[in-house]
């Protein structure tokens, strides 16, 4: 259907056959002899090379034929003789779609900064670095549908408009229909939600976990895999206030079962990039690697691809909040005070304690399990000695938290305590308590997130640059 991708070409036998090509322009050159045109139509890294002779097209014509103009050529798809493609079009014919007046068009065939191309997120997919980063981020997406497919799990559409808090962190965005300038009020003088769109207050949700575990309750085995968002105000390279998350819930699943999945699952979502994208990822690898020439020796990071393969070749670290602060206590780092937060048994764990656990300690992936109740949600399974609960955090060199999970704590009594423990209106998870009452079971699941994995593989250094339009504190205008 529609003409042949440039893809297809590349890998087409060359028999003077006619062919129609549709795309744009990435380079053009003139020589004595020739003319040659890079074309790129996003199925592939790779250009295809169209050639023209010097006379054949007129002055006018070849001047609106420039980096970023949209053409349709057509003419023979024959063998290569210059290095670095196999194939090449004799050009017959040119259609011009679109020009890009090059005094204007921002993206000229030279390197343009990341932050630059922030600026223009209408046009970066139409560079080597987007594109590569975009279709990688398509097959990733594609391997998370087959992976829960073939291991029985059903697709739970959750809701992205909800009344709750699954997280409990209070960061979430309103959702309201509400006059801002003329807010209804009650007797007392508070906003009147009943005359809201829902009759009550509304958020973006945080997670589709609560309603993930309804279905669990009902189908045995499901995930979700949806946007997600988060009024944090953190300007990190790891937090988006708009992200995907794909979460799993599994009914007769215990914390053990949860991690062999999450291992499982990163493990077989990367191998499929690694066999399906190989060219996006070699391109990405001599990006970064070129980006770390400027760095000392020691102070540079594996190749990409060997990064991956070690990861999915390598059994991942599990190990217990409380071993993990051990270590901590007993790093260098800390004894030298060079940890900017204190570590002690208690606290949530900062980025650069994890950091120093995966990229230092173990110099792989890290399963920390068995947190303490305080710094962990309320769902979460109560551990014997009531200090803990049962959950697992998965840490990644560079990246840090990819998944958080846990078992679920399927105790009506004691869930509804750890409810009114952290300050949560039973009224309002009425519907989530029930499920503790009629036919519960033990059940597990995690979140990970998605761009996080994307980043992960890609190897990009910031969060924004891994999804097409990204939206973070004071930015949502692409
Ligand atoms: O650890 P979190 O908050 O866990 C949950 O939301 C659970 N309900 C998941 C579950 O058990 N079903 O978030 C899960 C993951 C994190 O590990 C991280 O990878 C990602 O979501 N994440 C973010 N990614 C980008 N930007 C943000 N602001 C993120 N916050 C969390
Ligand atoms: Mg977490």
């Amino acid at each position: 259907m529609g003409p042949l991708q440039i893809k297809e070409l590349l890998n087409t036998s060359p028999e003077k056959q006619t062919v129609t090509l549709k795309g744009w322009v990435r380079t053009k050159r003139e020589s004595k002899n020739a003319i040659f045109i890079a074309l790129n139509d996003g199925s592939t890294i790779h250009n295809i090379q169209a050639v023209a002779g010097p006379g054949q097209f007129s002055a006018e014509l070849l001047q609106t034929v420039t980096t970023g103009s949209c053409l349709k050529i057509t003419g023979q798809l024959v063998e290569s003789l210059g290095s670095g493609q196999t194939v090449e079009v004799k050009i017959d014919d040119i259609f011009v779609y679109g020009t890009a007046d090059p005094d204007t068009y921002p993206l000229q065939p030279k390197k343009h900064s990341l932050e630059f191309l922030r600026e223009i997120a209408h046009l970066r997919p139409r560079t080597n670095t987007f594109s590569a980063i975009l279709r990688i981020r398509h097959a990733l997406a594609f391997a998370v549908h087959q992976y829960f497919n073939d291991g029985g799990f059903f697709y739970l559409h959750t809701p992205v408009i909800t009344a709750s808090d699954a997280e409990g962190a209070g960061e979430m965005f309103r959702v309201t229909t509400l006059d801002l300038n003329k807010l209804p009020r009650t007797e007392e003088g508070n906003i009147n939600f009943k005359e809201d769109f829902f009759g009550r207050e509304a958020n973006l949700t945080v997670s589709g976990q609560l309603e993930g575990e309804l279905g669990a309750m009902a189908l045995s085995k499901i995930y979700t895999f949806g946007p997600t968002f988060r009024a944090e105000n953190s300007n990190t390279t790891r937090h988006l206030a708009e992200f995907w998350m794909i979460e799993p819930e599994m009914a007769f699943f215990e914390l053990e079962d949860n991690m062999d999945l999450a291992e499982d699952f990163v493990k077989k979502v990367i191998t499929y990039a690694l066999t399906n994208c190989k060219d996006d990822l070699n391109f990405l690898q001599n990006r970064l690697t070129e980006e770390e020439k400027s760095k000392p020796q020691n102070e540079r990071s594996l190749p990409l691809l060997e990064k991956l393969s070690f990861v999915v070749d390598n059994p991942f670290e599990r190990l217990t909040y409380t071993e993990a602060i051990e270590i901590l206590l007993q790093s260098k780092p800390h004894k030298e005070k060079k940890f900017q937060f204190p570590v002690g048994w208690g606290i949530d764990l900062s980025s650069e304690h994890e950091r120093y656990l995966v990229e230092k300690h173990f110099k792989k992936p890290v399963i920390l399990t068995n947190y303490p109740r305080e710094i962990k949600s309320f769902y979460m399974k109560l551990d014997e000695d009531g200090k803990t609960v049962r959950a697992m955090d998965v840490l990644f060199p560079g990246i840090g938290e990819i998944i958080g999970g846990s078992q679920r704590e399927e105790d009506y009594e004691k869930l509804l305590g750890r409810v009114h423990e952290v300050g949560i209106d039973p009224q309002n998870l009425w519907w989530y308590l029930e499920t503790r009452k009629f036919g519960t079971a033990p059940h597990s699941g995690f979140g990970l997130g998605f761009e996080r994995l994307v980043q992960f593989v890609t190897g990009m250094g910031n969060i924004r640059d891994v999804i097409p339009f990204p939206r973070y504190p004071k930015s949502a205008e692409f």
